[in-house]
């Protein structure tokens, strides 16, 4: 029997940017499609153009530059909503509108405050109203993990006679066990006059760290498309992450599936989004974490030289994790740094790669041999949108008793301004000095620093989370020195609450 495919819609510029503080620009965003484009995904949930004036204007400018997947924006199941996104959409090759509403119990009646009858009339309404302006309309029945089966049938076969080619069943509140979830889809495919004309997918939260079993599990009783998120990020424990159930598909073959996914460009791309969503990757993530394919077991490592797959089942490789035979230095030319750029999948434009020459040199004189890791954070720096505040100087003097003491120059809107003061460390003193230029009352929530490859000269990734007014900013920099990447890492995140 000749294999299935599963179709990949990916939202981590919608599900996974709604995470508060997480938030790109429109450039930002584009980036990201690109890269999403590149990797092969079939549909781009691009975001939620009512929610508001950014979003809508990312909608329509993804629309614009990305052409071969499906671009895909979400609604409500309201009118006004339905015509905002149709009007974001307009410049879209493949444009799809994803409305829908809240099915489960809960739902209906705490949140709509209505009744199932209502709620099938309204799902009903909102895919015929979409149909007015697109071919191709997906309806998600949202918090379908904790609807009753019975009902949520007859929710799903209304709305495909109504028009759905998509159904998306979400496990809104990562609820369900993968048996439970799996056993939806199959009553579903039993149940519901017309399956077969509509694609049924999953949308899968991690609350319960259940995502991707819950995924596979729909996947294996007949759903086709997976709604996924690169790195797996998302509000609260995030959703389920493309990368996983891409090399799961990819690796058990029995399943008989394929994905369109460049599996090669899966290392690469999460990187991007890892650095231009400020978001880190846990060092044990499944296929993308740091220590993903490291091994440290003296048994293991004997193993592993024996024979790879005595203890690995994919091979680095395949995801894309290049053992560089090439480290560039100082005294490698723009050649060289173009060549390796491109050999790890990126195209920069000329002025790009002028400017991420100039910061390779930098962290070249530093740093003696410069590898694709240190690439990758270069190169993710780079695709960054403009920042509206900059850090120009950083002095600090610390060390044993010596009161901690830091200058701080910052541009902010294009004018210069610097400070001084003490703290209990170096960052600490820098962080002070930083908040007297902002004049902000921010709390610093987290505060977290990883090596990227090891050793004194290595580069340190910094990432905070900072507080403010109720919202949560990410800020992100990477640098050999901790104590300025620490800085710029803060005065990002400072920078998007502008
Ligand atoms: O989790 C969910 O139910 C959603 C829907 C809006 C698709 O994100
Ligand atoms: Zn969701």
């Amino acid at each position: 029997m000749e294999a299935e495919k599963i179709f990949v819609f990916d939202t981590t510029l919608r599900d996974g940017e709604q995470v508060p503080g997480c938030q790109l620009n429109t450039i930002e965003k584009i980036e990201v499609a690109k890269a999403l484009e590149a990797l092969g995904v079939d549909i781009i949930e691009a975001g939620f153009p009512i929610s508001s004036p950014g979003d809508f204007n990312s909608v329509v400018e993804i629309s614009k530059e990305i052409k071969t997947p499906v671009i895909c924006g979400l609604t409500r199941a309201v009118k006004k909503d339905i015509e905002v996104a149709a009007d974001a959409l307009k410049f879209a090759q493949r444009p799809r509108i994803h409305t829908g509403i809240g099915t489960s119990y809960y739902h209906i009646n705490y949140k709509l405050k209505s009744n199932q009858k209502e709620i099938l009339e309204r799902a009903v309404e909102a895919v015929k109203y979409a149909k007015k302006f697109v071919e191709d309309v997906e309806f998600y029945a949202e918090d379908a993990g904790r609807t009753e089966n019975e009902y949520l049938a007859r929710v799903i076969e209304a709305v495909i006679k109504a028009g759905a080619t998509v159904v998306n069943i979400p496990d809104t509140t990562g609820y369900t066990l993968p048996d439970e979830f799996g056993n939806k889809i199959k009553y579903l495919k039993e149940h519901v006059k017309g399956i077969d004309r509509a694609i049924i997918s999953t949308h899968c939260h991690n609350d319960l760290g259940m995502a991707t079993a819950n995924t596979m599990a729909g996947v294996i009783n007949g759903a086709r498309q997976v709604e996924v998120t690169m790195n797996g990020i998302g509000e609260r424990a995030g959703n389920t992450s493309l990368e996983e159930v891409a090399m799961i598909i990819r690796s058990r073959k029995h399943l008989n599936l394929y994905t369109d996914i460049n599996a090669k460009r899966i290392f690469k791309t999460s990187r991007l989004v890892s650095t231009l969503m400020r978001m880190p990757i846990q060092p044990n993530k499944a296929i993308v974490g740091r220590n993903a394919f490291a091994h440290s077991s003296g048994i293991h490592q004997d193993g592993v030289l024996k024979n790879r797959e005595n203890y690995e089942i994919i091979d680095p490789k395949s995801v894309g994790i290049l053992e560089s035979s090439i480290v560039l230095t100082a005294r490698s030319g723009r050649a060289a740094l173009k060549h390796r750029v491109e050999k790890l999948g990126y195209k920069l434009s000329n002025e790009k790669l002028e400017h991420l020459y100039e910061e390779f040199l930098n962290l070249a004189d530093k740093k003696k041999d410069v590898n694709d890791e240190d690439l990758h954070v270069l190169i993710g720096k780079e695709q960054r949108g403009p920042r509206s505040i900059e850090l120009k100087s950083l002095q600090v003097v610390c060390g044993k008793s010596t009161h901690p003491t830091a200058t701080v120059t910052l541009n902010v809107y294009g004018t210069c301004y610097t400070e001084s003061a003490m703290g209990n460390g170096p960052v600490d003193a820098a962080f002070t000095a930083v908040k007297k230029i902002i004049k902000k009352k921010v709390r610093l929530e987290e505060f977290l620093i990883q090596a990227i490859t090891r050793g004194s000269n290595d580069i340190g990734k910094v990432h905070v989370q900072v507080f403010y007014k109720g919202v949560m900013y990410y800020g992100f920099s990477a640098s050999t020195d901790i104590i300025t990447a620490s800085v710029e890492a803060f005065v990002d995140a400072l920078a998007q609450i502008e």
